[in-house]
Formats: structure tokens, sequence, C-alpha cells
């Protein structure tokens, strides 16, 4: 059998392979096999290509391999947990300019052969070329390294529009002439400014969502790139990570209520520094020893975990802490918000370093309709996911993002460590209920104080 049977026959293993890893990625705890799997797709995927004896310089590859092993390997380590969208948004970027490499390449050597090779090889440079410098000017945006605020100035739309139309048009032109390399690089080079431009005037708190459908399109650019060099297995992934990417993009949205083109082009962020209305109450304080008592009295307690979770690295004192409550015969879940943090899945994935298990973590929709059970809720290092003005607020910026309905417990410790607001920059009306007790202080030191008031009484 020829080597294009066995090239053709790996990728069909690999592409199961990737879809499966997918499959295993929707739940914490099939999702460490579910990256092996894609990890061992990928490995499969590279080897079954070099050894199918098109690689005229074998040795460029290897350098290239070990080059970027080296850097992501790096990079990968060095980064923490809480800069991983960040980095997340450079890996697409990555790919996305690996895509337009390619893609050039391909062009510089053969040219165009057909009028569908023409197309295909235009959507790849614009999409790849948006998608780098978009993820680009996301990662600088997430990592301070440029203004997170919606930078905005006057003409910008129709700056854009501008940019859109010319795009399109030298398309045209390219796809009927593809023989004008000239052409071929002003577009290139429009689409890399595009990018620039159409992520700028989108505001931080929509980033997660930008880099998501990024990601979607770095999975699209892969497609077209496979059509382009006529490569079935990038056709195949490309198409899984771009379906994938839009399907997050959409889950995210409904978490924050809010719409992608919204999103994309509502500039939403520009609104954060709103201050709550009218008279202003002071919020409550209390303190661990206050919280220890009526926490030893209570029969179910929520923990609800948020950003803060993840700076103060607080995750094994609330392991600690859920046993003692459920020692002292307390029943205890942990609620979790879509959005929580600052990427999707990030509190499952560090309550899953401290192994707390997955039947103890419930999801928003499961946990709101009891919330009025419950004795107490702790709100650990988290704020707008939690803000009750989200349900009554309509000129407020989260206006209808769905919330764990904290303020409805009967008691709620709020542990931060101070009044400072959370990512959409709004203060918290649910500090300042009736039923609210402030313990300020980082995170992990209030709850192994907690813990430690816990051990001492049992002792
Ligand atoms: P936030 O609203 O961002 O609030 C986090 C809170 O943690 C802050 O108010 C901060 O208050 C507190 N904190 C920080 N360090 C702490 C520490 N060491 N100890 C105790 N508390 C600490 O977080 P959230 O409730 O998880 O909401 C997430 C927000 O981020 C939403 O607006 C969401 O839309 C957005 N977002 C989500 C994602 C995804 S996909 N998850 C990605 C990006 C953005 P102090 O400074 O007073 O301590």
């Amino acid at each position: 059998m020829s080597s294009l049977f066995w090239t053709n026959f790996v990728y069909i293993i690999s592409s199961i392979l990737f879809a499966f890893g997918l499959k295993f990625l929707g739940s914490p705890v099939t999702a460490r096999r579910g990256n092996m799997l894609s990890a061992l797709g990928m490995f499969l995927a590279v080897a079954a290509t070099l050894a199918s004896g098109q690689m005229m310089t074998f040795q460029w590859i290897l350098i290239g391999i070990g080059i970027g092993a080296g850097l992501g390997a790096l990079v990968a380590y060095r980064a923490a947990m809480t800069q991983m969208p960040e980095m997340i948004a450079l890996l697409h970027g990555c790919g996305a300019l690996a895509s337009v490499f390619v893609d050039w390449t391909a062009y510089h050597v053969h040219g165009a052969s057909d009028l569908t090779n023409a197309i295909t090889l235009y959507l790849s440079i614009v999409i790849g070329g948006l998608t780098f410098t978009g993820s680009v000017v996301a990662w600088g945006k997430l990592s301070e390294r440029i203004p997170g605020r919606p930078i905005l100035f006057p003409a910008q739309r129709i700056l854009n529009m501008a940019l859109m139309a010319a795009i399109l048009i030298l398309g045209v032109i390219f796809i009927l002439n593809t023989g004008r390399y000239d052409i071929f690089l002003i577009i290139l080079g429009l689409s890399l400014v595009f990018g620039i431009f159409l992520v700028i005037p989108i505001g931080g708190a929509d980033m997660p969502v930008v880099i998501s459908v990024l990601n979607s399109y770095s999975g699209v650019v892969a497609c077209t790139t496979g059509f382009v060099i006529n490569n079935t297995l990038l056709i195949v992934v490309g198409a899984l990570v771009g379906a994938n990417g839009i399907i997050l993009s959409i889950i995210m949205c409904k978490a924050m209520n809010r719409s992608i083109t919204n999103v994309i082009f509502g500039a939403f962020g520009a609104a954060v520094q709103k201050k709550a209305a009218g008279e202003k109450k002071e919020a409550k304080a209390s303190t661990v020893e206050d919280a220890f008592l009526i926490l030893e009295n209570a029969k179910n307690v929520v923990i609800i975990p948020g950003y803060g979770l993840a700076v103060a690295q607080a995750q094994h004192a609330v392991r600690e802490l859920s046993e003692m409550l459920d020692k002292n015969g307390a029943d205890v879940k942990f609620a979790i918000h879509p959005v929580a943090g600052r990427m999707p899945g990030h509190m499952n994935v560090l309550l899953a370093e401290a192994n707390i298990p997955y039947d103890q973590l419930m999801e928003m929709d499961a946990i709101n309709p009891i919330m009025e059970t419950v004795d107490v809720a702790i709100v650990i290092g988290a704020n707008d996911v939690v803000n009750p003005a989200s349900r009554h607020d309509k000129s407020s910026p989260i206006y209808g993002m769905p919330i764990i309905n904290a303020d409805k417990a009967k008691t709620t410790f709020v542990l931060k460590r101070s009044m400072a607001p959370g990512f959409a920059g709004i203060e918290n009306e649910l500090f300042y209920y009736e039923n609210c007790r402030m313990i300020f202080g980082d995170a992990k030191q209030t709850v192994l104080a907690i813990v430690a008031e816990f051990k001492a009484s049992h002792s």
C-alpha cells in the first residue's frame, strides 16, 4: 500500500483522537485524559506528515520544532494560573501566524492553482492576519501592557468599514488576477492592521469572549490553510477548533447576558466606572471568630469562589475548611459561576487541583433555586458574579448577567481584602445588604484562620 494511504490512515486516527479529546475536555473528571488524547493525536499527525516523505528540508523542521517546543514549554512553565487567558491569546495568535506563513509560502512557491485555491488563500491570509494582531492586542490588554479599557477615537467605525471594504475589493481583484503578488501583500498588511482596530475598542471585561472568538478564527484559518495545501487533517482539526471556539463564545456570552455582536461592536467596557446610585450605606465588617460561631451552627453551607480565590491560591485552605464543616455535620457545596475567575473553567481547575470531590460542585442553575434554604454562603474572592445589581439596575454594565444568588442565603460572608470592585469596575450592592458580613483580608489567610478556630474548638 502507498505511503499516501498510510498517511491518510494515521490522519483519520488523529482526527478521531482530537474529536474524543475535545469531548473529554467537557468534564473535569475526564479533562486530563482528553488533553493526553489530543496530544497523542498531534504527535501522530506530525510524525505521519514527516514520514510521508514530502519534506525536503527535514533539518529545518526539526530546528523549528525544537525552538517552538522549547519556547512553549518555557512560557507554559513560567505562566501563573492567573495569566492563562493572556497566554492562550498569544498561542492562538502564534497558530494564526503559522498558518499565514504556510499560506504565504504556498503562494510564493506554487502561486494559486485555481479559483478555489485563490479564494481559500485569500480567506486564510485575511482571517490569519487579523487573528494574529487581534490576539496580540488581546494579550497586551489582559497583561496590562496596553490599557484594558476600550480605546476609542473619532471616525473609528468609518475607518473600520473602510478597511473592511478595501480588503473585500482587493480580494475580488486578487481572486481574478492571482498573479498579483503586490495585492496579496497589501491584503495581508491591511488584515494585520484590521485585527488591531477590531480589538482595541473592546473593553477588558469582554476580552475572554474575544479570545474565544479569536480561538475560533484560528481554527477557521487552519481549516482554510488545509484547503490551500490540500491537507485533510488540517481541514478536520481546523473545523473542530473553529466550531468549538464559537460554541464556547456563545456559552460565555449567555453567561454574561451579551450577544457576540454586542461584544465585538459594542465597546461595552466604556461604562464600567459607574458608582452605585442613591444613599450610601455602611458595609458591616465581621471577624473570623464571629464567622466561626455562625459556621459551627450551620446545617448547610455554600462556598462561592471567584477570581480572588485564584489570586490568594486559597484552594487547598478551602478544601480544609470544607472538610471541617463536613466533619461538623454541615452539607457543603461549591457554587460555580460560568465566568467566575478569568477563564472558562477557572474555578473547576482550581478546586480540582485541591482534590475537592466533583459531586460537591454545583452549577449556577442548579444551586440558585435552593439558595434561600442555605444557612451560610461564603463568597471567597468573588465579586461581579454575586452582584444583585445585575437583576434590577438597568444602568449597570452587568445588568442581565445571571448571578449566583448569594444574597438569598440566611447569612452571607464575603472574604476579600477591601471594598475594591471586581473586573467590571463597579460597586457591589450585596456588601451593604442586611444579611451580609465582610471579612477583610487575604482569602487564604482568612480561611486558614477559620480552620484554625475549628481545630482549636475540636481539639
Ligand atoms: P471579580 O468580580 O473580578 O472580583 C474578584 C475579587 O477578588 C475582587 O473584588 C478582589 O477584591 C478579590 N480579591 C483579589 N485578590 C484577593 C485575595 N488575595 N484575597 C481575597 N480577595 C481577593 O471576580 P469574579 O466574581 O470571579 O467575576 C469574574 C469577572 O471577570 C466577571 O466580571 C467576568 O465577566 C470577568 N471575566 C471572566 C472571565 C472568565 S471566562 N471566567 C475572564 C475574564 C473576565 P479585593 O481587591 O478587595 O481583594
